[in-house]
């Protein structure tokens, strides 16, 4: 690999601490150490995990280095310690903590102007770069989660701006993507999309950079379906509530008549048009019964893709668990996907107004637990067709 192209990893990995940068700045230390909510890691929880993650594959593996602050990473392995947990850790705080992001963003740049990773390279984990997209992901990912957490911070401004979108993505729908609250201004036409009977291509293509997860790429045989063109909004889960007695979304509450948003200490009025978002699977899927519909599967939601609008201002739930595709294998390691195989995971497809571009792609596939309502979760309804 040339040059240039390290020096484009440099750029992106650079352009990704500092949006991580720019979500924390306005936070003191207290804030960034508080426990919000036993669902959700202190802010230092996930600013050392990502250093220690960085160190871990960039610096210790990629360049065979000792850590800098020895077995610290148990401390940081998402596994062993679970998020209700995470606060009463003996965890980096304050300056300390800011350098070992530092310290170990200094070894990985040194590793990276001596690691070959061309597209002929043997390792797996270098070729064509792996490991640094693996990185950069990661740490786009857990902005999405500290912005979980961060709606619970009473005056928080979650920066406007799309800098960290390169410039041919910075236009029109996908600009609006991270403006908080979304903007976007949807023709609110109640359409379905049918789907007709056939084989449909699932999961990502064997080059590019995808998760073990979505491969392998495979053939899927589906019968015909309609899927809504948009997600369920606002007005139309307040009518669900009405009529049912459902609990509100998160962060929604009663004045008056009306609804408001209590999400980082605001009160603004809940927008009928906008798609509802912090619901549980539960919730989506008592939604969709009571519409007279049901969710889709994962599979039928990637077979429509190309022809959904709404898609990215906020997670989908979809009736499918969160299982491998017929041969599937574990890469770089088990605990990325693996162990979370099996029926207790519902799959989300997708992204929110919070997730980073780079990361959303038709067969990106998230999950949660269904009675998860803090991620920024809505609905999408499908129903078999004749
Ligand atoms: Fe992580």
């Amino acid at each position: 690999m040339t040059s240039s192209s390290k020096e484009a990893i440099a750029e992106r990995l650079a352009e990704t601490r500092r949006r991580t940068l720019e979500l924390i700045a306005p936070l003191d230390d207290e804030q960034l150490n508080r426990v919000y909510s036993s669902l959700l890691s202190p802010l230092a929880w996930d600013l050392g995990h990502i250093a220690n993650f960085e160190e871990l594959w960039l610096v210790r593996t990629i360049g065979d280095r000792e850590p800098l602050h020895g077995e610290l990473g148990r401390l940081y392995d998402a596994i062993e310690n679970p998020r209700r947990t995470r606060g009463e850790l003996p965890i980096l705080r304050d300056a300390e903590l800011r350098a070992y992001l530092a310290e170990v963003r200094e070894r990985t740049l040194e590793v990276l102007t001596e690691a070959d990773i061309g597209a002929d390279v043997g390792d797996p984990l270098l070729r064509d770069g792996f490991v640094y997209e693996m990185l950069i992901a990661h740490e786009q990912q857990h902005n999405e989660t500290m912005l979980q957490l961060l709606q619970m911070v009473d005056g928080y401004e979650v920066p406007r701006g799309t800098g960290h979108l390169s410039p041919g993505q910075a236009s029109g729908q996908l600009a609006r993507r991270f403006e908080y609250p979304p903007v976007q201004e949807m023709p609110r036409a109640s359409g379905t999309v049918r789907i007709d009977t056939g084989s449909y291509g699932i999961g990502a293509p064997a080059n590019g950079f995808a998760y073990d997860n979505e491969r392998p790429r495979h053939t899927v045989e589906l019968a015909p379906f309609e899927i809504d063109s948009w997600p369920v909004t606002n007005g139309e889960y307040a009518r669900f509530i009405e009529d049912t007695g459902a609990e509100p979304p998160l962060y929604w509450e009663r004045d008056g008549e009306d609804w408001i948003r209590t999400a980082m200490g605001r009160r603004d009025p809940v927008d009928p048009a906008q798609p509802v978002i912090h619901v549980s699977w539960h919730e989506a899927d008592s939604f969709a019964r009571w519409a007279g519909k049901r969710l889709p599967t994962e599979q039928e939601w990637e077979a429509a893709y190309d022809r959904l609008e709404g898609v990215g201002e906020t997670w989908e739930w979809t009736a499918s668990d969160f299982l491998a595709y017929r041969g599937f294998e574990p890469f770089p390691y088990r605990e990325y996907s693996e162990v979370f195989f099996g029926g207790a995971y519902k799959v989300l497809r997708g992204g929110s107004w919070a997730t980073q571009l780079n990361v959303m792609r038709p067969s990106f596939r998230n999950w949660d637990l269904p009675e998860r309502r803090q991620i920024f979760a809505g609905i999408r309804c499908a129903r078999d067709g004749a």
